[in-house]
């Protein structure tokens, strides 16, 4: 090997250095066998939150065959619904919004950790690899009830 062939050596491990490196941010772990996907908002009246298809009867919705659609309220002191199953291997999109004041929906353990903003709809969506439970709570203080506004996660075999 000359000094030229070095050099591409060199180059092409520090290019492929890159590619990692780029790979690992935008894929990176947000918990254990969670990986964040897309993080996006959208809007909704405050005042029509409880007659929304999806926020008035918030729910679990599997839209695929490995793919669920979480609708969530979250509202003084509580979110609606208040425990939330979906299986392994799935991906989830959750959208939440807020009738009353700002929350924020945020799971323990992981990188979701969304303001929740009356007006706004956030929507993340998420791959759980692995089964686990998981706590729901809110990091934006929201009134006398705050400390108390808490849910649950289950991702199921
Ligand atoms: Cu809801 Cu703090």
């Amino acid at each position: 090997m000359n000094i030229h062939s070095y050099e591409k050596l060199w180059l092409g491990a520090a290019m492929l250095l890159i590619v990692v490196f780029i790979a690992t941010i935008t894929y990176g772990a947000v918990g254990l066998g969670v990986a964040m996907i897309d993080d996006a908002e959208e809007t909704i009246s405050p005042g029509d939150v409880f007659d929304d298809d999806r926020f008035g009867e918030p729910r679990v919705e599997q839209v695929g065959e490995d793919e669920y659609e979480v609708y969530v309220r979250a509202q003084t002191f509580t979110y609606n619904p208040n425990e939330i199953v979906v299986p392994e291997n799935s991906e989830v999109t959750f959208y939440v919004t807020s009738p009353d004041v700002i929350h924020s929906f945020s799971v323990v353990g992981t990188n979701i950790n969304t303001m929740v903003i009356p007006g706004e709809i956030s929507t993340m969506t998420v791959e759980f690899d692995d089964p686990g439970e998981y706590g729901i709570v809110c990091n934006e203080y929201c009134g006398s009830g705050h400390h108390d506004m808490e849910g649950k996660l289950y991702v199921v075999s």
